[in-house]
C-alpha cells in the first residue's frame, strides 16, 4: 500500500512566533489518519520548527534548496545547511519557483540530484497552466515537467521522491481541479512513470494533488484511488484546518 502524505506549504508566511502558535495548535490536535504530516515554513523558522516537532511524527521539509553545496551564491541556501538544522525533506519545482524565480527542468534535475546526493526526500511539484488545458496540452505539459527533471534517475532514487500535481490554475484561486480531473491526471501520470520505468515503480509513488484543498473538498479529493495525499497552501496556515484535512483519510 502506498503511503499518504499530506504535506503543508506554509511559502512566505508567518515569523518565528506565529510559527510556534501554529506548532503548538498542531500539537493539540489528535491526528486520527494514517497519513504522514509535513509542514514546510520559510527557512527562517525550520530551526525551531524542527526542535518543537522532534518528538512528534510531524516532519519538517524546506520550501526550496540552491543546486551547488556551498559557494558564492548570494541569499541561497545548500541542502547540507538544510540537513545541519535536521531537515531531510526539499520541496523542488513549486510553480511559484518556476514563474516567479524562472525555475525549469534542467535547473530542477541539478537541485533533485543535489537533494539525493545529500539522501534527502524531494517533494517535487508540477502542474499545467490554464491556457496548457485549454489548448488541450495538460498531459503534454505535466509529462514534460516530470520526465526531463526526474526521468535521469535510477529506478532506486525513486524511494526519495514524492510526486505533487498542481495545477496552477488551482493554486490559491479557490478553484480546485474536480475530483475526477486530478484522478485523471494522477493515473496518467502513473502511466508515465509505468512506461519509462515499471508498473512495481508507479504504484509504489506517493502523488499528491495541490491546490485549494480545503476541510470541506479533502475527503473527496483522497478518495480518489490515485491520489495519496495534499499539499495544502492557504489551509495549512490555521492548524484546524490542517489538521482536518489531514484527517480526511
Ligand atoms: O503548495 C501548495 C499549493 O501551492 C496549493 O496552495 O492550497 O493555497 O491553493 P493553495
Amino acid at each position: 500500500m502506498r503511503k499518504h502524505i499530506v504535506a503543508g506549504n506554509w511559502k512566505m508566511n508567518t515569523d518565528l512566533a506565529e510559527t510556534q502558535e501554529l506548532i503548538d495548535g498542531l500539537k493539540k490536535i489528535n491526528k486520527t489518519s494514517d497519513a504522514e504530516v509535513i509542514i514546510a515554513p520559510p527557512f527562517t523558522n525550520l530551526y525551531t520548527a524542527f526542535e518543537s516537532l522532534k518528538d512528534t511524527d510531524i516532519e519538517v521539509a524546506a520550501q526550496n534548496m540552491h543546486q551547488s553545496s556551498s559557494g558564492a551564491f548570494t541569499g541561497e541556501i545548500s541542502a547540507s545547511m538544510l540537513k545541519g538544522v535536521g531537515i531531510k525533506t526539499v520541496i523542488l519545482g513549486h510553480s511559484e519557483r518556476r514563474a516567479y524565480f524562472g525555475e525549469k527542468e534542467d535547473l530542477l534535475a541539478e537541485k533533485v540530484n543535489a537533494a539525493l546526493e545529500n539522501s534527502m526526500k524531494v517533494i517535487y511539484c508540477f502542474g499545467e497552466e490554464l491556457k496548457d488545458r485549454n489548448f488541450g496540452e495538460h498531459f503534454e505539459v505535466v509529462n514534460k515537467q516530470i520526465s526531463q527533471a526526474l526521468f535521469h534517475l535510477d529506478a532506486d532514487a525513486w524511494k526519495h521522491i514524492v510526486l505533487a500535481y498542481e495545477p496552477v490554475w488551482a493554486i490559491g484561486t479557490g478553484e480546485t481541479a474536480s475530483p475526477d480531473q486530478a484522478q485523471e491526471m494522477h493515473a496518467f501520470i502513473r502511466k508515465t512513470i509505468a512506461e519509462e520505468y515499471s508498473k512495481e515503480l508507479a504504484d509504489s509513488i506517493t502523488i499528491l494533488y495541490g491546490g485549494s484543498v480545503k476541510p470541506n473538498n479533502a475527503e473527496e479529493i483522497f478518495s480518489k484511488p490515485d491520489v495519496d495525499g495534499g499539499l495544502i497552501g492557504g489551509a495549512s496556515l490555521k492548524a484546524e484546518d490542517f489538521m482536518a484535512i489531514v484527517n480526511a483519510f
